[in-house]
């Protein structure tokens, strides 16, 4: 109606979470993390460290205990405020496997079977060598992010599919049961989406990788960085040129350059011309090395310190409560609670 007063728009959700599969890579930071801290005061924000999707394939639990640490270390440095966003770790609210095997029961194997990561996953791998966690996987990822009523998912664009069987997750329930889930949307930055492996561009650079070459991590030495940019692959010729099509490697150098220097593509560009690879990618180390030396010396203070066990614990017990609400609608709506 026109002459009603527009009400305020709601501050949306935010739900995102990383594996503690390994240690972060510059791919997690920026095609996640980054973007997570530059959103975090305009919405209502929480992230999670997702250790139950860690053990999908096998993990030595110290290691996984490790990474758990080191992963919401690494939220905080990166300039996450547990003040305003909650912070937790997944194990500790029950209600997220609780609510996946609910949404198991509606969720096709067909579905789960087409998934793009599945299938790379397993591709390699015998029947009977893949487990049904991987399997199920998306589902887990699907109570995630339902169970926080989430409006906004912010990933990298590999798992834009997985928020998208989310999103069928949701309606269909609501469909049987009725309104119950908000249907979040996936938020998928437009530079830095799609990092790539420094020795394959055709390749997303993930912590997974056999190669440590071809990733940097978050807890790299400055002369690690200086080592694996310089033996980063490029392309033929030698201008610094951002051809994602012909020049996919430097495509993918100039993005991270541009990333961590604030600057925009074609401004780094113009610097270059007429200079080579060589000088090109000596800049680039250096822009690397600085923009992480802040987070670096952070998150080694955090490792340290008791500050991150209470942000954990304290998150845990806020996002408790949200979960548990959701939950026993959940429970309602099926017929659960049969008192
Ligand atoms: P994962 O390491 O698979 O748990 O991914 C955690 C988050 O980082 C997700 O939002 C991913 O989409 C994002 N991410 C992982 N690797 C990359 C990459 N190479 N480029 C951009 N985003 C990435
Ligand atoms: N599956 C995601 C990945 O591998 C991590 C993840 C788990 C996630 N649960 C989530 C991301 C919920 C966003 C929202 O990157």
């Amino acid at each position: 109606m026109p002459n009603e007063p527009k009400t305020q728009a709601k501050t949306p959700r935010v739900f995102s979470g990383i594996q503690p599969s390994g240690q972060l890579t510059i791919g997690n930071y920026l095609g996640a993390i980054r973007n997570w801290v530059a959103g975090q005061f305009k919405s209502d924000p929480i992230f999670c460290v997702v250790n139950q999707h860690a053990i999908t394939v096998r993990i030595d639990p110290n290691e996984l205990r490790r990474n758990t640490l080191h992963v919401a270390a690494a939220y905080i440095a990166a300039g996450i405020d547990p003040r305003h966003s909650i912070v937790f770790v997944q194990s500790d609210v029950t209600e997220h496997t609780e609510l996946t095997w609910i949404l198991n029961t509606i969720t096709y194997y067909g579905e789960l079977h087409r998934m793009t990561q599945f299938k790379d996953k397993t591709s390699k791998l015998k029947q009977d060598a893949i487990s049904a966690g991987l399997l199920n996987y998306p589902v887990l990822m699907a109570a995630d992010i339902l169970l926080y009523q989430a409006d906004q998912v912010p990933v990298g664009e590999d798992q834009k599919q997985h928020v998208e069987l989310c999103r069928d997750i949701a309606i269909r329930f609501n469909h049987h049961f009725g309104e119950t889930f908000v249907v979040p949307e996936p938020v998928i930055a437009k530079v830095g989406k799609r990092i790539m492996a420094l020795d394959d561009p055709t390749r997303k650079m993930a912590k997974s990788s056999d190669n440590p070459g071809s990733y940097i991590l978050l807890t790299d030495e400055p002369d690690t960085i200086r080592k694996k940019i310089r033996k980063a692959v490029t392309d033929s010729g030698s201008e610094v040129v951002y051809d994602p099509k012909h020049k996919p490697a430097l495509a993918n150098l100039l993005t991270i350059y541009s990333l961590f220097s604030d600057e925009e593509i074609p401004a780094v560009q113009e610097r270059y011309v007429g200079k080579g690879y060589g000088a090109f990618k000596t800049d680039l180390a250096e822009a690397v090395v600085a923009g992480l030396a802040p987070l670096q010396a952070r998150m080694a203070e955090l490792m340290e310190s008791a500050e991150l066990t209470s942000v954990l614990t304290e998150g845990a017990d806020r996002a408790r409560v949200i979960a548990r609400k959701t939950m026993d609608a959940v429970n309602d709506r099926v017929g659960m609670n049969w008192k």
